[in-house]
């Protein structure tokens, strides 16, 4: 069966995007065959297009996907016809410690991902989506809500009580920000806006600074915390970010080392990361079991996600030059 399918091709670049058409075979044992609904864009993937990370083959790009099972190959039981999933960012790590060293197996860069209207995998690239969301909202979490995940429950075994400082207001960041509340956390949120600090009140957000009007918010958010300094800081800028996030951690605090929106190389101060005797945790994305974790609490607790706008599968270049302008609050997704 032949189907319609985005190709960023050879060389990336937003007038190198194309319509196209792919195959899509029946499910062998263990796979299954999933009509994608939805998809949404993370930075990664705006890398990809965008031709920062290339493809060097044509490449159908997307790492999130979400969707209805509609074929089960043999010996597939944990999913059955009409059942409602969502892709996996790594579909080789399952379980235990991170064993993921490089993009080549993830969908929309390795491999072929998400951007088509159907599919055939490994069940095991998907789990089940929450109870209740719709597709758009279940293409939210692979990337950006499992990251935001990870970073504080897994690696930073966040505790009630703790504090923690989001950066800006893209898909990572405020998963971070409903996730670090409903753990009982205190919230320190940063934005480039103050219409966005206000939407971040609203979302729970304790304390707000604007980063743009602040430039030394590392120790805006000492005082902010009595001198002490937080337990956790969800880092995603990168280079511009870090010397003023490592100000900001307190004695003993963890980084979640996610982003790198200002680039990939920078100056470090040692002797601050040694004397505050911080932990600079990078990570990427997460395992399936941490993801069927994530989605039990969500099941739990109704966290739903913050979604800006919706693009058709075909205005991906419009959806593109909106994430990059920056306007968005929380996720952009496409819906098909
Ligand atoms: N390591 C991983 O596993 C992993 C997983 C997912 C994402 N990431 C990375 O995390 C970063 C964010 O990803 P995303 O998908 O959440 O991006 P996004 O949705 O595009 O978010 C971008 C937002 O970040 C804020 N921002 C931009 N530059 C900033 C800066 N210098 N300092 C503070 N905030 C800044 C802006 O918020 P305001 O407009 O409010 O200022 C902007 O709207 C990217 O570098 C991405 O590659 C890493």
């Amino acid at each position: 069966m032949t189907i319609k399918a985005i190709y960023v091709q050879p060389g990336g670049g937003f007038d190198n995007v194309t319509l196209g058409t792919c195959d899509s075979s029946m499910p062998k044992a263990g796979e299954i065959m999933v009509r994608i609904r939805a998809s949404s864009l993370n930075y990664h993937d705006y890398a990809v297009v965008s031709g920062m990370w290339a493809p060097s083959v044509p490449r159908i790009p997307m790492s999130d996907g979400a969707g209805e099972v509609i074929a089960v190959g043999e010996g597939v039981t944990d999913f059955a016809i009409g059942d409602h999933v969502v892709s996996t960012f790594s579909p080789t790590w399952l379980d235990g410690e991170p064993e993921v060293e490089s993009m080549e197996t993830v969908p929309g860069d390795g491999i072929d991902g998400f951007a088509r209207q159907q599919v055939t995998m490994l069940a095991t690239a998907f789990t089940h989506a929450p109870k209740g969301y719709s597709h758009t909202e279940a293409a939210t979490l692979t990337c950006a809500g499992l990251t935001a995940w990870r970073a504080l429950m897994v690696d930073g075994a966040l505790k009630p009580g703790e504090t923690v400082l989001v950066q800006g207001t893209g898909g990572v960041s405020i998963f971070a920000l409903q996730f670090a509340k409903i753990a009982g956390a205190t919230v320190i949120a940063t934005s480039s806006s103050d219409e966005k600090l206000a939407r971040l009140k609203a979302l729970g957000a304790d304390h707000l600074i604007n980063y743009r009007e602040d430039e030394n918010w590392g120790d805006s958010v000492r005082r902010l915390t009595g001198g002490r300094g937080v337990d956790h800081v969800i880092e995603i800028g990168g280079p511009s970010t870090l010397a003023q996030s490592m100000v900001a951690a307190r004695v003993g605090g963890h980084i979640a080392m996610i982003g790198i929106l200002s680039g990939v190389t920078g100056t470090l101060s040692l002797l601050l990361a040694l004397t505050r005797q911080l932990r600079l945790q990078a990570l990427v994305v997460g395992s399936r079991r941490q993801q069927m974790d994530m989605i039990r609490v969500i099941d739990a607790t109704g966290l739903k996600p913050v979604i800006d706008r919706h693009f058709a599968l075909e205005e991906i270049v419009d959806a593109f030059r909106y994430q990059e302008s920056n306007r968005h609050f929380g996720k952009i997704c496409l819906d098909f």
